[in-house]
């Protein structure tokens, strides 16, 4: 459909009056280049326009170019010279489809240039059935042949309740199980792509490489893309790319949430840039609404980055909250506050600071009843309590501290075993990279017996333990400091249970479930707590400023790690927070 002929015709010259009339009366959105004849259409937005027609391929979308001295209505933009863009839309139920899709892709510059709002990055899946047919490895081949820059690469197995979590805008479709079923069916690879140079937009640049949805479309229309190479079917289309920034955004933060953390260097190539905030659901709520409150958190299209439920002590609600302990209300925020656990969310989405603050509403919950009873301190206010149940971090940077409040950065000790760092030694870092960790200090090394014996000391006496000596100097480990909030438990997490028949039930996307031959040959290991974790650290890379490096790392943090805070099983709950930075503001409460 979207041929030649049509890409030659992009843009209908407008050169009189009647034909602006003319133009005007057909349905759909114009976007007209209104120019100056002494400097002519702008051509730098033409490819832009191209991708965007191409894209759609829909007729309600046309373009034109209109000469402001040669058509009468245009006589207001008679002399101008900054470019001048007239979206008309001429209304038709279609249409307000189409202007939410073309809208968020254009954007304004400060000097008033047409340019990709954002043009850095998107969401790209090798689904499971292309995984299945053994095609990764060409497509991605191809995928950089084709001059996208792979940013991460991770191989997973998506849950089911993932699926439905990731398909959630589509589950009202006849197909929706069906879908849930197969993408959740084994393995696919998610990807981060770039298309680096000026002109690129990552989001319709792939869209365009991959082809239309439906396999028997892409196989007549577009026969060199991906979907009409690997797809079989309208289900089993091999690719999936996001439909817009939007999605793109929101789909980053959903299989990458600290992609950002770990990447700050191109931070500005993330698509609308995911912001991160604190939410805190206070005692009354959680015992009794708390999934209704986490339902409508990731109905507002949030991801939850880091949970953890946390029973506070007074000292530390005083920590968090010190400049209100003067405020009347203070006690009775105390006592709130430590009247059971709290669960504190570290929400992830495109300006999720200001998002939340919106979605929750009035401090003052009278207030929020009667002005905004659809905000969700509003829905969720107990019975004769004056104190709201839901908490947002007012600002960016409070945020960050916020976080590290509840969410410590913490080092653990990581160690890739002998035959895992021989078979999937690249797989296994760019896991570790992609789930956001920071590698603060790596080494190879030999384990000579008395070494790994010291290093398995806990366990000396269990009937594995000889094996488990041989085994681990059996050839090189690769022993590295992992850095990030809650490091200890998320490494933990990453890695899956000691038993990978376990972990394959548990957490079928871990480590071990991918890569364990065995409990005893189970790829990686991992500290089991705080304390742990420093003395193996120590034990491997002496003695080393950590304090240090988290500040290179993180930047300067007021956090107070102690190894008691750790939590000790994989499981997110009770831990008391350790002692930070408070927050600054009444209207958070
Ligand atoms: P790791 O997390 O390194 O901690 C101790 C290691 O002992 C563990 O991973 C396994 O490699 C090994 N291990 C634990 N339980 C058993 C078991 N029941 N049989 C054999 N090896 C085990």
């Amino acid at each position: 459909m979207a041929g030649k002929k049509k890409e030659i015709t992009l843009q209908i010259t407008i050169n009189n009056q009647e034909h602006w009339e003319e133009t005007l009366s057909s349905k759909g959105l114009i976007v007209v280049d209104v120019y100056q004849a002494w400097c002519g259409p702008c051509k730098t937005a033409v490819s832009l326009f191209r991708k965007i027609k191409n894209e759609l391929g829909d007729d309600l979308l046309q373009f034109a170019v209109a000469e402001a001295d040669s058509v009468d209505s245009l006589e207001k933009y008679r002399g101008k010279c900054e470019p001048t863009f007239l979206f008309l839309a001429i209304k038709d139920e279609a249409l307000v489809e189409e202007e939410e899709e073309t809208a968020p892709l254009l954007a304004q510059t400060e000097d008033d240039e047409l340019v990709p709002a954002d043009k850095s990055c998107t969401v790209a899946i090798i689904k499971p059935d292309a995984v299945a047919h053994g095609k990764a490895d060409e497509i991605i081949m191809k995928i950089q042949e084709a001059g996208f820059e792979i940013l991460a690469n991770e191989e997973r197995t998506m849950t089911e309740s993932e699926a439905r979590d990731f398909y959630q805008h589509r589950a009202g479709e006849e197909e929706f199980q069906e879908l849930i079923q197969f993408m959740s069916s084994g393995p696919c690879h998610v990807l981060i792509i770039s298309k680096p140079g000026e002109e690129e937009d990552a989001v319709p640049a792939w869209r365009e490489f991959i082809g239309p949805t439906d396999v028997d479309i892409a196989k007549k229309e577009k026969p060199e893309s991906l979907r009409a190479q690997y797809g079989t079917e309208v289900l089993y289309n091999a690719v999936h790319g996001s439909n817009d920034r939007q999605q793109a955004s929101r789909e980053l933060a959903f299989f990458f949430p600290n992609f950002q953390a770990s990447h700050r260097t191109t931070e500005e190539a993330i698509p609308g840039n995911p912001e991160r905030t604190l939410a805190l659901i206070r005692p009354e709520i959680l015992k009794s609404r708390k999934d209704e409150v986490l339902q409508s958190i990731r109905d507002a299209g949030f991801s939850i980055a880091m949970q953890k439920e946390v029973m506070l002590t007074e000292q530390q609600v005083q920590e968090f909250y010190t400049e209100h302990t003067d405020e009347d209300y203070y006690p009775a925020l105390v006592e709130q506050m430590t009247s059971g656990p709290v669960l504190a969310l570290a929400l992830v989405q495109e300006h999720a600071v200001s998002h939340w603050r919106n979605l929750l509403g009035p401090t003052d919950i009278t207030k929020a009843i009667s002005e905004a009873p659809h905000s969700l301190r509003a829905q969720f206010s107990p019975k004769d309590s004056t104190i709201n149940q839901l908490h947002g971090s007012s600002t960016t940077e409070e945020a960050e501290k916020e976080i590290h409040f509840f969410f410590p950065v913490e080092h653990t000790l990581a160690a890739i075993k002998p035959d895992a760092l021989e078979e999937h030694r690249g797989e296994i870092l760019e896991r570790i990279q992609g789930a956001g960790f920071t590698i603060s200090q790596i080494k190879e090394t030999s384990l000579s017996r008395e070494m790994a014996e010291e290093f398995y000391k806990e366990h000396k006496g269990k009937p594995f333990y000889d094996q488990l000596v041989n085994y681990m100097c059996r050839g090189p480990c690769l022993m590295m400091i992992l850095s990030k909030e809650s490091a200890v438990q998320e490494w933990r997490a990453l890695m899956g249970p000691t038993d990978p028949a376990e972990a394959q039930k548990s957490a079928p996307d871990s480590l071990r479930s991918r890569f364990a031959k065995s409990i005893l040959q189970n790829t990686v290991h991992g500290s089991s707590n705080l304390s742990h974790a420093m003395q193996k650290i120590q034990f491997i890379f002496g003695d080393i400023d950590l304090e240090r490096s988290i500040e290179e790392s993180f930047g300067k943090t007021t956090l107070h790690n102690t190894p008691g805070d750790t939590m000790h099983s994989d499981e997110m709950t009770d831990s008391a927070a350790s002692a930070g930075e408070a927050d600054k503001e009444q209207e958070n409460l």
